[in-house]
């Protein structure tokens, strides 16, 4: 018995998804941008939102996010780098958000915020910043469906990636394990084709890229180079 489900366990092939960040897409080619998502073999469309005071940068919002929705075909997956984010939570289950991620550091009561979150049709997810302990979260994993582990400040694109990240993962995997979660991983910030691998052998699940995708001389080929690198 445990021989076949160790054997089992080496040959299942991963499921990695791959989440471009808007973020670093080119504005004013925002529609182009977002159909080559649509016709790649990305999963995700990863939309990131900042108000200038929970990080020190300011992103795009609402009309934007509207936009974007119009034309993805894709999940959305919206990362609130924002205070007090429980005022929007409505407003983003109408903008076509079906994952949505607080940051743990700016929730004071996250566990209300997660059933507000799901009471709203999406996916409860929680992005939490470097400095930030996995130890913080085993009372609440059991109600999260996704967590974003950082793995820059965040705030901005173009970031190097922490190298304390595949550490924190190792630990999430298992604290999920340990309390029978059936919470996702996914990381977030200066994720390169150096750096995905390992990232998945730590335990990811999904992974965001915004620089390494939109910067490439060919978006698409390296999105399913990524695919390709992530899923063995
Ligand atoms: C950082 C954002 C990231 C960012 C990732 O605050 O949350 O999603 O867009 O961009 P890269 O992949 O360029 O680090
Ligand atoms: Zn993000």
């Amino acid at each position: 018995m445990h021989c076949s489900a160790s054997l089992r366990n080496n040959y299942t092939m991963k499921n990695t998804l791959i989440a471009p960040s808007v973020l670093a897409a080119d504005f004013g080619n925002l529609q182009r941008d977002i159909e080559m998502i649509n016709n790649s073999e990305a999963d995700w469309f990863h939309i990131d939102i900042m108000d200038g005071v929970f990080v020190p940068n300011i992103s795009y919002g609402m009309p934007v996010l509207e936009a974007i929705n119009r034309h993805a075909k894709k999940t959305i997956d919206v990362h609130l780098m924002i205070i007090d984010p429980d005022r929007y939570i409505k407003t983003f289950a109408e903008l076509g958000a079906n994952i949505l991620s607080v940051h743990y550091e700016a929730c004071t009561h996250l566990h209300r915020t997660l059933q507000a979150i799901k009471a709203e049709g999406m996916k409860a997810g929680v992005a939490i910043n470097p400095h930030t302990n996995i130890d913080l979260l085993e009372d609440v994993i059991i109600d999260i469906d996704l967590v974003c582990i950082m793995s820059v400040n965040p705030g901005f694109g173009g970031q190097s990636f922490i190298e304390n990240t595949y550490a924190k993962i190792e630990k999430l995997k298992a604290l999920i394990i340990k309390k029978g979660a059936t919470t996702i991983i996914e990381v977030d910030g200066g994720v390169t084709n150096k750096n995905a691998k390992q990232l998945v052998e730590a335990g990811a699940d999904v992974l965001v890229a915004g620089s390494f995708v939109f910067k490439a001389e060919n978006p698409t080929q390296t999105i399913h180079d990524l695919k390709k690198l992530t899923n063995f």
